[in-house]
């Protein structure tokens, strides 16, 4: 079985979209990775909304949207209106999660939440059934390029067992520091869709490595 790959936009080279895009088109890669900051959530900001209906224009693999905003919620319909296939908020940033997750399955996006690192997977169990994505931040979030935090691989395995001991559908992303290396660990904990944003866009041959990831 193959792993899903979501190359993140964030590593790429904001100069010259067309031609990253054009690579992720040919590469194959399911996802994009879609990393949306508000400089409050996160000590960042990375692009909005006007931005990205153009990447939505050029890009024919499906959007993977990280919201890494407070109140991810007012934000439903513009994430919808690019057509993403995931919509992801932050555990963190959700007081009232369970009314979030159904207004984004209502919206026909498939619901994610993601954890930061220091937030334990047993904080999902009374949502795990309603989810259709868990990611885990295998790094603080807000920026792209830095080193994996080994601990996620530990999250990985709870996360695996509480999904089967539920019989939750949910997928296990993992983002942040995913390379060759931290990416077959990931895999063999089980995980099912790998976010890679310097390993693939600052690499010598981004096509090549996508391929490599997806044959984890
Ligand atoms: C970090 C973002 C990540 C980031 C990953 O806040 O959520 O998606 O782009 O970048 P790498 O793979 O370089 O760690
Ligand atoms: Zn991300």
């Amino acid at each position: 079985m193959s792993t899903i790959v979501s190359p993140s936009l964030l590593s790429a080279n904001f100069g010259d979209l067309k031609t990253d895009l054009a690579m992720i088109n040919q590469s194959k890669c399911e996802w994009l990775h879609i990393d949306v900051m508000d400089g409050v959530f996160v000590p960042n900001i990375s692009f909005g909304f006007p931005v990205l209906k153009y990447v939505a224009e050029l890009c024919e693999k499906k959007l993977d949207v990280h919201l890494m905003i407070v109140q991810p919620e007012k934000f439903i319909q513009e994430v919808k209106a690019l057509g993403a296939y995931t919509m992801n908020v932050h555990f963190e940033a959700c007081p009232h999660l369970h009314r979030v997750v159904q207004q984004i399955k209502e919206a026909g996006m498939k619901a994610g939440v993601t954890l930061n690192p220091a937030t334990p997977v047993s904080m999902l169990a009374d949502i795990i059934g309603d989810l259709d994505l868990v990611m885990l931040m295998s790094v603080n979030p807000g920026f792209g390029g830095q080193k994996f935090i080994p601990h996620t691989l530990e999250k990985v395995k709870e996360l695996r067992a509480l999904i089967e001991r539920t019989g939750s559908k949910a997928l296990i992303e993992v983002d942040g520091g995913v390379n060759r290396e931290t990416g077959k660990q990931l895999v063999e904990a089980g995980v099912d869709v790998l976010v890679a944003g310097n390993a693939v866009f600052k690499a010598e041959n981004p096509l090549e490595e996508i391929e490599f990831l997806n044959n984890l």
